[in-house]
């Protein structure tokens, strides 16, 4: 199999969860985190109460309690996990501890960190659940070269990985600084190259739209 060729396979794989949420107009509330009531939060913040205080019982990524702080709903947040990181990690993102936050984490690094780092653990592992890393082996290069590209603007690893895709690439993504945007950019331009060099079909995983709330 050709280097695009692969490249094609780990796109299909690997790129599920690469997709515009801005241009998709859907907010992610709260951290990454397994079991995260993103989708449904300002669903279950319309059920709640009118009061002074939200408590926020076994609220791990925060999704609900900051769909409500962004509605205004509540004066007073209380907000409990099990799990120590959760908390605090929360309470450090809405001060902005993790601005500018961009490092890219390899297998060793996230064994090594993901008990005492939260962006290690969320970030980088698999469906967020702090325990597997994120991506299997073959797909692990393709990743880190996107994200060289993407979030560093460094070509290098792309060029080497896939030089079928890397110029135009470039050339999309030159003079692009919105992240957001750099990735949609990134993911339509290497579809479509792959398209028209291997002939092969794109399907790319659609990710799930916003879940309907249960009527009531
Ligand atoms: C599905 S997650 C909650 C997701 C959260 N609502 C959100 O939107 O991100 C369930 C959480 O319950 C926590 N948990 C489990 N047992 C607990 C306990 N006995 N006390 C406090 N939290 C607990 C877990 O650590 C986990 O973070």
């Amino acid at each position: 199999m050709r280097k695009s060729q692969r490249f094609f396979v780990y796109l299909r794989v690997g790129f599920g969860g690469f997709i515009n949420r801005k241009e998709k107009n859907m907010i992610n509330y709260g951290l990454p985190y397994q079991g995260s009531k993103s989708a449904i939060a300002p669903w279950v913040i319309s059920c709640l109460p009118p009061g002074d205080t939200l408590v926020d019982l076994f609220c791990g990524g925060c999704a609900v309690t900051d769909a409500a702080m962004r509605a205004h709903r509540y004066k007073h947040f209380i907000i409990n996990d099990i799990s120590p990181m959760m908390p605090s990690t929360f309470v450090k993102a809405l001060k902005g501890g993790f601005r500018g936050e961009d490092r890219w984490i390899d297998r060793e690094t996230f064994s090594r960190l993901k008990n005492t780092d939260p962006y290690v653990a969320l970030c980088f592992s698999f469906s967020n659940n702090r325990k597997d890393y994120a991506y299997g082996k073959p797909v692990e290069p393709y990743k880190k070269a996107i994200h060289y590209a993407i979030v560093f603007d460094d070509w290098e690893p792309l060029k080497e990985l896939c030089p079928d895709v890397v110029d135009a690439a470039y050339a999309a993504l030159n003079g692009v600084s919105d992240r957001y945007e750099r990735r949609s950019r990134c993911l339509a331009v290497i579809r479509r190259q792959l398209k028209k060099k291997c002939g092969l079909p794109i399907c790319i995983r659609k990710a799930s739209s916003p879940r309907k709330p249960p009527k009531p």
